[in-house]
């Protein structure tokens, strides 16, 4: 099996990870701190701190795994989907390398390393697999026979559910990035202290903005006749739009479920990490029959590692980009899409 060194900076995380057939050799990162004063990623201050930390993050990588650039047979990037700015500097930097030790690259697609992130450790999952990911910016059910035979089956007509807990966790004077904010809150509150009802969508899609002008409006009133009702009641609130959010979640892979029954199923993106859509998972799960993967917290979230262990399989597959790669900002995920860069 091939070394492969993977870079991820697709939106304000950068992370580099060298992987082989003995494992993750190595795995480093850094999340940008930086955006937490705007309450959102600024696009320009990504890229730049992108440019900043490759260099570093790459030494460190190499360093970790004890081994020298010339060792490594592909280097692997997320080509998208992710910011322009972001995925072009990572992407630039990917293919330079790719030049200067005349290794082949290779084009990974940022929402499909996020379900082969089950592939890391053990126990994989097996095919059929249905796969909830839930990131910052995408809400989908994706069905799979094999790792490139996949369809979604479902998906997120306005926010996704990162979104709906981080302009949530805004509202409630909470920083960026929210979901992490809203779980621990949400820990000492009562989930049914507010009745934020959810859009009724027909499907397998979703949809998360009205829950945010349901938040806006119960807030309104609350403020209106107690100017600290926020302050108060924060974690029933947390508790609440937790509640809601994850009701959604778990009401639509139940639907996919029975109509895609598989024998395993799985959580991937960021908010994978939240403790209320696990606990929710592992009953819908039990119920089913089914079993449930989590993929570790470090690989819930954006890193290189998903990215690595995705780009072995499209090694093995003999499917690799060029010198002409053009990072796709949006990239939608689907069979024929993963066949783009061959
Ligand atoms: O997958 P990810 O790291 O980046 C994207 O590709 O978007 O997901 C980031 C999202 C953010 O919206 C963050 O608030 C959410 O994942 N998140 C959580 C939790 N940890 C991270 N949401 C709810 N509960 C958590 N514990
Ligand atoms: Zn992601």
């Amino acid at each position: 099996m091939p070394v492969i060194l993977a870079i991820e900076s697709s939106c304000d995380d950068t992370s580099v990870a060298i992987t082989s057939d003995s494992g993750i050799l190595a795995h480093v990162g850094r999340s940008q701190l930086i955006h937490e004063h705007f309450g959102g990623v600024v696009p320009e201050l990504a890229s730049r701190e992108h440019l900043a930390q490759l260099l570093p993050l790459t030494k460190q990588a190499l360093k970790m795994a004890g081994i020298s650039a010339h060792r490594i047979d592909a280097f692997a990037v997320t080509a998208g989907p992710g910011l322009p700015g972001a995925l072009m500097v990572g992407t630039s930097f990917a293919k330079s390398l790719s030049l200067v030790f005349q290794k082949p690259l290779i084009a990974v697609h940022h929402m499909h390393a996020h379900i082969m992130a089950h592939f890391i450790d053990q126990p994989k999952p097996e095919f059929p697999l249905l796969c909830l990911t839930v990131s910052g910016g995408h809400t989908q059910l994706v069905y799979l026979k094999d790792p490139f035979d996949l369809a979604v089956i479902g998906q997120t007509r306005d926010d996704a559910a990162g979104e709906a807990f981080d302009k949530g966790a805004r509202m409630l004077g909470l920083p960026y990035p929210g979901g992490p904010q809203i779980d621990a809150w949400a820990q000492g509150g009562d989930p049914h202290f507010l009745n934020l009802p959810s859009a009724k969508v027909p499907g397998l899609d979703f949809s998360f903005s009205g829950l945010k002008t349901s938040l806006r409006l119960a807030l309104e009133k609350g403020t209106a006749h107690h100017p600290d009702f926020i302050e108060v009641h924060r974690a029933d609130l947390c508790a609440s739009l937790q509640y809601a959010i994850v009701d959604m979640l778990i009401q639509k892979l139940r639907s996919a479920a029975q109509l895609y029954p598989c024998a395993d199923i799985a959580l991937a993106g960021g908010v994978a990490a939240n403790s209320g859509l696990q606990e929710a998972a592992r009953l819908l799960c039990s119920d089913l029959g089914s079993r449930l993967h989590l993929p570790k917290l470090a690989y819930c979230t954006d890193n290189a590692a998903m990215i690595a262990q995705t780009a072995l399989y499209y090694h093995q597959k003999g499917q690799f980009a060029g010198q002409d790669l053009v990072a796709k900002p949006r990239w939608p995920l689907s069979a024929d899409g993963l066949r783009f860069f061959t």
